[in-house]
């Protein structure tokens, strides 16, 4: 069928020795972003992603189009359909699993919890269980997050910290990833590497990040909320730009070792791996809101709220000196940088002429407090 020619077009390699990656997610963020790099050094890419409606559809089906233009397919599937996934697995031998499909968002997971339980530990198991039954057994490099460290206080987190303090059930689905991978590992000899992204922002970003919705809320001239910690101070994240993520992703897929496909008999341990993939300068949200300030030239009205918001955590901050170890992972942007090539694409997105305005401020709900 034309579907099966299509799939076979996208994940064959156009290097020597290339990689053949099926990336889930592939029309997210990260996805698109890590799709149209491996495309561009000539590996394989096919794309599975349920465009689901967690946020503006329309920005998943222009990345859609954006990396059409890159001659990669995209699979209107979910992570938990077997059927699907074993029919893909039969007609492509996959090198690795790119896994970046999750329900993400810290705070969503309080309106819809399902959502998170059915996409980050069910959808995982299910691809997990198709990764073990295939031949060959792909190398799977996933997406955890920062947030599992949760409320932990050392600082900077490293990969040996503690990560039993949950702060929402989101960070508990990706903690609980982590150790479903552990199982996966030890009985079905899967190569699995987990990676924790911290706060991840840049161009074809999430609507619902701050960093995103601040950025429409200072050019509608509406105001913004600053959360705080509980004992007053201010709430710092390790805010780490697309492109330093883009190269993690790809390092820990160059540096994964094959599955051994053990299933209990002896043969060599297989690869588990987890990384942190941040920026290791942690920057407060007050800044945060002050460096777009004064990119897009307007002044916000800001709304100090001096107390957390369920969910969240008081910091993150990264130590990644693992990743630089093992696959040479050095975060290069920083966050003015990163954001000027944000707003760069915002507003030609959006199609917005930036105006200079002084004060502004209504009192409108935030989309995010429904
Ligand atoms: P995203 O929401 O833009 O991308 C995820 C994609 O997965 C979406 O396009 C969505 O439609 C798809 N998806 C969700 N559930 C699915 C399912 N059941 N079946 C098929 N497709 C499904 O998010 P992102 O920012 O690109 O994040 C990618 C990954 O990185 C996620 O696992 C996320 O939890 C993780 N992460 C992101 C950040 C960040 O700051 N962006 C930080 C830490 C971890
Ligand atoms: C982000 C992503 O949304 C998660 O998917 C990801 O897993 C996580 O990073 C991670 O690093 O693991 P978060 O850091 O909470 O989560 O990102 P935002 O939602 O963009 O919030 C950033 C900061 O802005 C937080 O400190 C939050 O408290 C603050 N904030 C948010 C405000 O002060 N005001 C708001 O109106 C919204």
């Amino acid at each position: 069928a034309a579907w099966e020619k299509q799939v076979r077009y996208s994940s064959t390699p156009r290097r020597p020795h290339g990689f053949s990656v099926l990336v889930t997610g592939a029309a997210g963020f990260v996805g698109t972003h890590c799709s149209i790099a491996l495309k561009k050094r000539g590996d394989g890419v096919l794309g599975l992603d349920n465009f689901n409606s967690y946020y503006d559809p329309s920005l998943k089906r222009a990345r859609q189009n954006l990396l059409q233009k890159h001659e990669i397919f995209i699979i209107d599937a979910d992570i938990n359909d077997s059927d699907l996934l074993s029919k893909l697995f039969d007609i492509v031998p996959f090198t690795h699993v790119l896994h970046l499909a999750a329900q993400a968002g810290v705070r969503y997971a309080m309106q819809n919890p399902q959502s998170y339980v059915k996409s980050n530990i069910a959808g995982f198991v299910n691809l997990l269980e198709i990764a073990k039954a295939a031949d060959p057994q792909p190398a799977i490099v996933w997406a955890s997050s920062s947030s599992v460290y949760g409320l932990n206080t050392q600082n900077p987190f490293s990969e040996s910290h503690r990560t039993d303090q949950p702060a929402s059930l989101y960070a508990a689905t990706k903690k609980a990833g982590e150790e479903i991978a552990h199982t996966y590992n030890h009985i079905y000899g899967l190569s699995i590497t987990g990676l924790r992204f911290f706060t991840v922002y840049g161009p074809w970003g999430r609507p619902d990040m701050a960093y995103f919705f601040f950025t429409k809320d200072i050019l509608q001239g509406k105001s913004v909320n600053i959360y705080r910690t509980q004992d007053d101070k201010e709430v710092a994240r390790d805010f780490t730009y697309i492109d330093d993520i883009v190269k993690g992703c790809l390092g820990a897929l160059d540096t994964a070792e094959k599955s051994t496909g053990s299933s209990g008999k002896k043969k060599a341990p297989a690869q588990l791996r987890v990384y942190n993939l941040g920026n290791t300068s942690p920057v407060s949200v007050g800044k945060l809101v002050a460096i777009l300030e004064s990119l897009v030239n307007v002044k916000a009205k800001k709304h100090v709220i001096r107390m957390p918001r369920n969910g969240d955590v008081p910091f993150t901050h990264a130590n990644v000196s693992l990743a630089y170890k093992d696959f040479g992972y050095k975060p290069t942007t920083d966050l003015a940088t990163g954001l000027r090539k944000f707003v760069k694409w915002y507003v030609g997105y959006y199609g917005i002429q930036p105006t200079v305005k002084k004060e502004t401020g209504s009192t409108d709900k935030h989309p995010d407090d429904s």
